[in-house]
């Protein structure tokens, strides 16, 4: 297949977004989860067109996007949604702070699994409640710590699935559990799915409102933007599978579906409808790029170790054996002039590590290692 073109490095610095824009010039950034690739065309059509019309206006509130999500996840997942049980909202954080603060008496406990992606330490005081966290083992759920943090009646589990950023894609065993550990103590799973289109090839996603049992205690936040770079668009879902969940989701703030952007409707819809070959070219070049990282990395770096994600387009790095304590970030960004996130956002469980985003060239992915590689003691 056909892998995606990136841009020559000195046209992505003309782009303004923050993974551009955050470091000085001389740096490498692979921090912020976006991608490099130039959008698929049809998304960049129907955004051109939208311009030429002056079409900048609030979203309609049509099924269009609900049918389109509804359309792609049957086909792609064998999900069948409701369009009826689908609340757009601007993005999937506001998805989840609005079903946390239904959710939530003040400082009730949310479970969430570090390391873990840094917003959610923040979702869960914004939504009045407070982190409890059940960090992975080996990078999978501790179901048995799963167990004992349900027994103490936490208003939520937010659950990353697949799971940023050590990109493991939880099986539907696994998923199966956790539905059966949440009906039996009675604890509402909050199912961020942001980065199920981006599993990968050797991995199966499996949406959580498809698992038996599932519909009366679980949502789903789903969106567009990850897979298809659409972030600064503000468009994402909310998805139900039943009365009681979608009675939740009804005590949403009134004007919730208002807020979201009319550019990330209309892109989201062309992305569901008419963007799964520029995916499945997506998948066929972040498997290329896993597997380069994974040379770079073996060649030039030894001392770091991973285990390639099964999903997403990030690189979860074990950095300790370089003997920079906490903070190998700084020895990259300081001597090597490459950002990466620094794995203590993501947790104390990210002490040593740092996160890596591979969706680029395999030039800057060369040229970031060797300068990485160049830093080191
Ligand atoms: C797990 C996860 N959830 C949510 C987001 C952000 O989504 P949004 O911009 O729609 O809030 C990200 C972004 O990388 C993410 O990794």
């Amino acid at each position: 297949m056909d892998l995606l073109p990136v841009a020559p490095i000195e046209t992505l610095r003309r782009r303004r977004s923050a993974k551009w824009r955050f470091h000085p010039p001389d740096v490498l950034p692979l921090p912020v989860a976006e991608m490099d690739f130039d959008l698929a065309e049809p998304i960049a059509a129907v955004l051109r067109e939208a311009v030429e019309l002056s079409d900048t206006g609030y979203p309609a509130p049509d099924p269009v996007l609900a049918e389109a999500l509804a359309g792609f996840a049957g086909a792609r997942w064998g999900w069948e949604i409701d369009p009826a049980a689908v609340t757009p909202v601007a993005d999937v954080g506001v998805g989840a702070v609005e079903m946390l603060r239904v959710l939530a008496r003040p400082a009730d406990p949310i479970v969430v699994c570090p390391p873990a992606y840094p917003p959610f330490f923040g979702w869960a005081p914004e939504a009045g409640g407070r982190v409890y966290e059940v960090p992975l083992v080996d990078g999978r759920l501790d179901l048995a710590g799963l167990e004992r943090a349900f027994a103490a009646h936490p208003a939520a589990f937010l659950l990353s699935n697949p799971h940023n950023p050590v990109g493991t894609v939880h099986t539907s065993d696994e998923l199966a559990e956790v539905v059966r550990l949440a009906r039996a103590y009675g604890v509402p799973v909050v199912s961020d799915e942001i980065h199920a289109p981006l599993v990968l090839p050797g991995a199966t996603f499996t949406p959580i409102l498809t698992l038996r049992g599932a519909a009366g205690i679980a949502v789903s936040l789903v969106s567009a933007s990850k897979a298809w770079n659409l972030a600064g668009l503000k468009c994402a879902t909310v998805v139900t599978a039943s009365p009681a969940m979608a009675a939740l989701v009804d005590r949403f703030p009134p004007d919730t579906s208002w807020r979201v952007g009319h550019f990330g409707v209309l892109a989201s819809v062309a992305a569901y409808t008419e963007g799964v070959p520029w995916l499945e070219r997506l998948l066929a070049t972040l498997d290329d790029r896993r597997a380069l990282l994974g040379r770079l990395l073996a060649e030039r770096l030894p001392r770091v170790s991973w285990r390639p994600p099964e999903a997403t387009f990030l690189a979860w790095l074990d950095c300790s054996a370089l003997g920079s304590g906490d903070a190998p970030r700084e020895l990259f960004f300081d001597k090597g002039r490459v950002a990466v996130e620094p794995g203590l956002r993501f947790g104390a469980a990210g002490s040593g590590h740092v996160r890596l985003n591979f969706a680029t060239s395999a030039e800057i992915l060369d040229q970031a290692t060797a300068r990485m590689a160049a830093a080191l003691p």
